[in-house]
């Protein structure tokens, strides 16, 4: 698959992992996201065909710059992967209005803004790939994280309706929703419950994995294994879908 993938939240996690999973699946790509540091460090293993562009997906020019950038290095877009994002902590009474409103910024508004952008040349060339990294967040419900729930169910509302606008133009649009994947993020987690609680870090582990019927954490591989499929020509008819990578959780 010869294709210019740009991925946002590439530098890290799961965008690290998808960004690796479309490297060697033969695509180009741009690494997007706010720091320098970890996209520069993925662009130097990858080692070709990887043009790196800062930029935050909250803030429109900053993406109609960064698909300049991608298009002068490889063409126009073909596939979006939409992983940015940020999953915030807090009993809902406690939410301050400015941190809700980030958390729909990056997670919501960040989709409408890249894909917007990215939508036109798809529609011209008559094929395009949108896949945003949504979550079970997206599917059900989880306490203390709503501004999180609402803004992941929202990106997969904007998913199926765009799925359905796009679905006579070659463009398909899916979300893919992991439960809890092994990233730095749940590692930091495990270990803020092991400060805050004293739970051992088998306990505070149990936290993250009781939730999946096969009781572990997801691969951030597993993810990318995904990603890559609905990416590929094979995928044609798969569009507005939401594909459950949870070991059951939401079955
Ligand atoms: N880890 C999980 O268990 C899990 C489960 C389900 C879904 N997800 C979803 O998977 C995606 C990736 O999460 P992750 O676990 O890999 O966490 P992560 O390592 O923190 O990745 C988030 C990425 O988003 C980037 N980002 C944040 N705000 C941004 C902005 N305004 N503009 C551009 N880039 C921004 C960050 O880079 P910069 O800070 O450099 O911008 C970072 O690379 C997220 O959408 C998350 O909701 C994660």
């Amino acid at each position: 698959m010869s294709r210019h993938a740009l991925i946002t939240g590439a530098g890290t996690g799961i965008g690290a992992a998808i960004s690796r999973q479309l490297h060697s699946d033969g695509c180009s790509l741009s690494l997007m996201g706010r720091r320098l540091e970890p996209l520069e460090a993925l662009a130097e293993q990858l080692g070709h065909s990887c043009r790196v562009i800062t930029g935050d997906v909250t803030d429109r020019e900053s993406v109609e710059s960064a698909f300049i950038q991608a298009s002068e290095s490889f063409g126009h877009v073909e596939i979006l992967i939409n992983c940015a994002g940020i999953a915030p902590t807090a009993p809902f009474h406690r939410i301050e209005f400015s941190d809700w409103q980030n958390t729909m910024d990056v997670n919501l508004n960040g989709v409408f803004h890249c894909t917007q952008v990215a939508l036109g040349n798809m529609k011209i060339a008559g094929w395009g790939r949108i896949v945003t990294i949504a979550s079970t967040a997206s599917l059900k419900g989880f306490p203390y994280v709503s501004g999180y729930c609402a803004s992941k169910h929202a990106a997969l509302g904007l998913t199926r309706a765009l799925a359905l606008e796009t679905a006579q133009q070659g463009i398909t649009v899916n979300a893919v929703c992991p439960g809890y994947v092994d990233t730095d993020i749940v590692r930091e987690a495990i270990q803020e419950i092991m400060t805050k609680t004293g739970r051992s870090e088998a306990e505070a582990l149990q936290h993250f994995t009781e939730s999946n019927p096969q009781g572990r954490l997801i691969e951030a591989t597993e993810v990318a294994a995904s990603v890559s499929w609905l990416c590929s020509d094979s995928a044609a008819s798969v569009t507005g879908q939401a594909i459950a990578i949870d070991g059951g959780s939401t079955a």
